[in-house]
């Protein structure tokens, strides 16, 4: 009786955490296929005014990304994404 319980929690479980991954995942890729201007207007504006592209030139953008990559706690290619979008509308 008692693995039969056990059985069941697993067998009802099992979906449940597959779903719950998928649904990370989903969340996961949906932040990867975020624009260099999306992820800009969404994080930059956090702390201070959100910064126009005109205001720095393509060598000032790459520091700055490095700086508020930090400081933003963003990864590697989201910096990367909204320096190329920056450096594009500059
Ligand atoms: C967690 C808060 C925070 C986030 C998010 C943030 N910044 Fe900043 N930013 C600061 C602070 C604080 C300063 C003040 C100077 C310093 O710390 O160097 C600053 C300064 C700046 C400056 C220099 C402004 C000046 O007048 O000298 C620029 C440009 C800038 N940030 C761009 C960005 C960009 C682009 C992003 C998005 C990737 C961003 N920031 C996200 C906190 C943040």
């Amino acid at each position: 009786m008692k693995k039969l319980i056990l059985i069941l929690a697993i067998a009802i479980s099992v979906p449940g955490i597959a779903i719950f991954l998928s649904g990370c995942e989903a969340q996961r890729s949906l932040a990867m296929q975020k624009s260099g201007a999306q992820l800009w207007a969404e994080n930059c504006v956090r702390c201070h005014n959100i910064p126009s592209p005109s205001a720095y030139n393509d060598v000032d953008w790459e520091t700055i990304g490095l700086h508020m990559r930090i400081r933003a706690n963003l990864t590697a290619e989201q910096q990367q994404k909204i320096v190329d979008f920056l450096k594009s509308a500059n």
